[in-house]
């Protein structure tokens, strides 16, 4: 064969391979409001730097007419490229072939990246659309797919992984994603479940469409397995390299510093202004980070999902910072199971990689009840102060008003190595609430009292004063300063310069058992 021949067999081959299933396939995806899968990692990667790998890798069964249909890619595209200049590893599973269903080969090219990956040290970023195991493929197909969760399990806490749902994902599909740190996906378009609602029907009688079973919002509100809804596939791409912009490469790294134009000093909003005089008014806790942060840019994770708690990152004088913060204006910003739960995951991520906490404080305490008692909220309390506890990363605390009970000890209190913390002068830390407490220790006052209501409000003052404060807590050293609002961007950034070079350590052990 003449040179020139070569070049176009390479030609010919890498166009059957651009193709994926074909053009009607393809102009099916878009009518759905999809992108196919190529389309998907042009639009996620830095312009022209995607570097394709086993473009040419077809699948190598026999049964079921499978022989006859074996196109170039076997439906996923995998490689590696740059989001904002760092490099990423990415596959992408093609609707169009098979359904983007996993075969053997399929799988084989997966792992493949993401060995690559934690060679080098760099996230991986899956696009799932698909419609499961290839039927045809049998065993080997399950083969596939554990083969990618034990790497997914590998690589948990060494690099960030990240997964995009912009179709079907179900059957033990979704285990892959339910392992890696964060998922999106897309309103309308894509759905998560064990079963679907054909098999829901058949086993508890239950008539529940894709959508309410396993949805975007579903997931969101409900289950919390969707860690971000976005309105399309262009609109959860860019909000994936968003997120790695606040994210190491790997374990190793500290994310990247980003030089700050927003002063550390700038002037604050006072006391006045954020919080109301009656302590048991709600406020807005988001208000107080966006004023904190720089340039007010806040990236939640979980928006929807257990809202009595935020979790997202933010950057501090260019820092990234985790930030894990009670919410008042919801269920007062009390901590149930789900907030527990969701809190816990989101410090111990960013606790795997490098990435300083700072915790803003206004929580009542464990929300009461037989639904809380039998549902284990004690556990799930647990994980939140085993997250904390065990994260050896900077963990700076602001109370800005409850720290009340266990939850005071549970949220990056000193006790639990708590780096520094700060306290508002409206801070109230102690055991618990002035009324329960008044009820309690004064229970024969109030009793014997002529005007028990009188008396009750009496005790309640007395018990305030004494104990609902943060002056107690600093004058053990439990505060390290009791500080202005207005001072708490300028003494955060102070911390957290302080705390750059940080090293602390766990004892020596396989791993924990956290109460999960
Ligand atoms: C092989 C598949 C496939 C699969 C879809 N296709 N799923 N091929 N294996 N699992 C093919 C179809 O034959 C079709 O081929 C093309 O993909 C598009 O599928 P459609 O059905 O036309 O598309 P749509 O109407 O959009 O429906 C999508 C779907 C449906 C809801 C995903 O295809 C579906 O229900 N598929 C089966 C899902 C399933 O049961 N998977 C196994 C789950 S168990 P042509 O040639 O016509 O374009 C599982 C276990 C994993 O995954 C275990 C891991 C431990």
């Amino acid at each position: 064969m003449a040179h020139e021949e070569k070049y176009n067999l390479l030609k010919k081959l890498r166009h059957a391979a651009l193709q994926g299933g074909g053009k009607t396939r393809i102009e099916t995806q878009h009518e759905k409001g999809k992108m196919t899968a190529r389309e998907r990692i042009d639009f996620l990667l830095d312009k022209g730097t995607f570097v394709e790998t086993d473009m040419l890798v077809k699948h190598r069964s026999q049964d079921f007419g499978l022989d006859k249909q074996r196109f170039p890619g076997d439906g996923v595209v995998t490689g590696y490229g740059y989001i904002n200049s760092r490099l990423v590893f990415v596959f992408s599973q093609d609707f169009t072939v098979f359904g983007g269903s996993l075969s053997e080969t399929f799988a084989e090219k997966i792992c493949k990246i993401m060995d690559q990956a934690m060679k080098v040290g760099a996230p991986v970023i899956g696009l799932n659309d698909s419609g499961g195991a290839r039927i045809q493929e049998g065993v080997l197909s399950l083969a596939g797919y554990a083969d990618i969760f034990l790497r997914n399990t590998l690589a948990s806490g060494v690099i960030p992984q990240i997964s995009a749902i912009l179709g079907p994902c179900a059957g033990g599909a979704v285990y892959s994603p339910a392992i890696t740190d964060f998922t999106f996906m897309v309103e309308h378009t894509s759905y998560m479940f064990v079963t679907g609602p054909n098999v829901v029907k058949t086993v508890t009688h239950e008539e529940v469409t894709s959508e309410e079973l396993g949805g975007a919002a579903t997931h969101a509100s409900k289950s919390g397995v969707n860690h971000l809804t976005c309105r399309s596939d262009a609109d959860a791409l860019q909000k994936i390299r968003d997120l790695l912009s606040y994210l190491p490469s790997n374990n190793m790294e500290d994310a990247p510093r980003i030089p700050a134009s927003d002063p550390a000093d700038r002037p604050l909003r006072g006391l006045g202004d954020i919080l109301p005089e009656n302590p048991n008014q709600p406020y807005d806790m988001k208000e107080i980070i966006s004023d904190i942060v720089d340039d007010g840019k806040f990236f939640e994770i979980h928006p929807d999902f257990a809202q009595n708690i935020i979790v997202g990152f933010a950057r501090m004088d260019g820092y990234s910072v985790g930030i894990v913060a009670n919410q008042p204006s919801h269920l007062a910003g009390v901590l149930d199971s789900d907030a527990s739960r969701k809190a816990a995951r989101f410090v111990r991520f960013c606790d795997a990689f490098n990435i300083p906490l700072l915790t803003l404080e206004d929580v009542p305490g464990f929300l009461p009840g037989t639904t809380q008692e039998w549902g284990g909220i004690i556990w799930h309390g647990a994980k939140l102060l085993y997250a904390f506890s065990e994260a050896t990363v900077p963990k700076i605390t602001v109370i800005t008003r409850k720290a009340y009970g266990g939850a005071y000890d549970v949220m990056s209190s000193k006790h639990i190595r708590g780096d520094v913390n700060l306290a508002w002068p409206t801070a109230e830390i102690a055991v618990m609430g002035p009324k329960g407490a008044a009820e309690i220790i004064f229970k024969k006052e109030i009793s014997e009292a002529e005007n028990h209501d009188e008396m009750l409000a009496r005790k309640e003052a007395e018990y305030r004063e004494k104990f609902a404060n943060p002056y107690l807590a600093a004058e053990r050293g439990f505060i390290d300063e009791v500080i202005e609002p207005e001072k708490t961007r300028l003494r955060v950034i102070q911390a957290l310069r302080m705390l750059e070079n940080k090293v602390d350590s766990n004892p020596k052990k396989k791993h924990g058992n956290i109460p999960l």
